[in-house]
């Protein structure tokens, strides 16, 4: 175990590296992006404001690592043999270089959290990438689920075999923690919270949790971290937004209140519940980290928070952040300094 001051001695080295322009990325006053000189990966700063004081708690994010790959053990599995055969995206397990140059970045945080797809597809071979480079490297990751994580299936255009509860109890074998609902005290002064909204929607068993996590924050003066794989509606009817950062294939623009976004008009009670706990406690709940789209782009989330004056607006920022197997697999980190 590192003292702090290893940790934090660490880190200034390891930063204190030249820093390049990344001219292909708009700027936004929220966000600092840039890439280091020496090492060459891509960073996406940004700062939170905890109005608590202290030392800096540092987080970061990556996300859409998408490990493509069958192992020996996979060759006697129809299901993963025809994915492999239809499946082309970063086949051979091409995302391993951009995996690794990112964990290397990520090694100098107070905690990593990986916010979902870092399976293409769930096979013994992408499980073993994932253990080995992300798991084995940092037992203490977090990782959320995403669509791609659930699936044996890709590009085949063929139902999956095994039923989702199946798929699930393969993938808890070798999770870190609760894949459903997983929060840890990071620092003195953060909580983070890993979710799964995998299937664009929150779980039945995430409100009660969420609702103690965010009583105790306010109790124990900490502030709440939200990471998942796809993001929440802004609710704020502005229409499409350009991306900050375009990945190739992904989009240009994209509306984050209507289309597509977890909690625009929820049809069941967990997803109603969970948009309005995150939303009407701004005050603790201070961002939200996700990815599934590939491109970067930055939001607000209509957002309030009640205290005995009555109920004041807010916003919570969103970063959807950029998918980490692009650039020639330079590996792309958010990096989030709570001061
Ligand atoms: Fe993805």
């Amino acid at each position: 175990m590192k003292s702090n001051d290893e940790k934090l001695t660490a880190r200034s080295w390891f930063y204190s590296q030249p820093k390049q322009n990344v001219p292909e990325c708009s700027e936004c006053d929220a966000l600092k992006v840039y890439r280091l000189g020496y090492t060459g990966q891509y960073i996406i700063e940004t700062e939170i404001d905890s109005g608590l004081g202290g030392e800096p708690v540092e987080i970061n994010q990556i996300t859409d690592i998408h490990f493509n790959y069958v192992a020996i053990a996979d060759e006697s599995d129809g299901e993963a043999m025809g994915t492999r055969s239809c499946r082309k995206w970063l086949r051979e397990g091409e995302s391993v270089k951009s995996a690794i140059n990112a964990m290397n970045v990520a090694e100098y945080a107070d905690q990593t959290v990986i916010t979902g797809d870092t399976l293409d597809y769930l096979s013994k071979g992408t499980e073993m990438l994932t253990k080995r480079h992300i798991i084995s490297r940092d037992p203490g990751v977090m990782i959320a689920l995403g669509g791609h994580d659930l699936t044996k299936q890709m590009q085949t255009s063929l139902p999956n075999e095994l039923s989702l509860d199946e798929r699930m109890a393969i993938l808890s074998e070798f999770w870190p923690h609760d894949m459903f609902y997983h929060a840890k005290d990071v620092g003195d002064k953060v909580i983070c919270v890993c979710l799964d909204n995998s299937r664009s929607c929150f779980l039945p068993c995430q409100p009660d949790r969420l609702d103690k996590e965010i009583k105790r924050a306010r109790t124990e003066r900490k502030i709440l971290l939200l990471f998942m794989h796809e993001p929440i509606s802004t609710r704020d009817f502005k229409g499409k937004l350009p991306t900050l950062w375009y990945s190739p294939g992904a989009h240009r623009e994209y509306d984050f209140c209507t289309e597509d976004t977890v909690g625009f008009k929820p049809n069941d009670e967990a997803t109603k519940r969970m948009y309005s706990l995150i939303t009407e406690n701004a005050d603790v709940i201070k961002g939200i980290f996700c990815g599934h789209r590939h491109s970067m782009f930055y939001t607000e989330i209509i957002a309030s928070y009640s205290d005995n004056e009555g109920i004041h607006q807010s916003v919570i920022p969103q970063l959807v952040a950029p998918g980490n197997p692009y650039l020639d697999h330079a590996g792309r980190v958010v990096r989030i300094i709570v001061k």
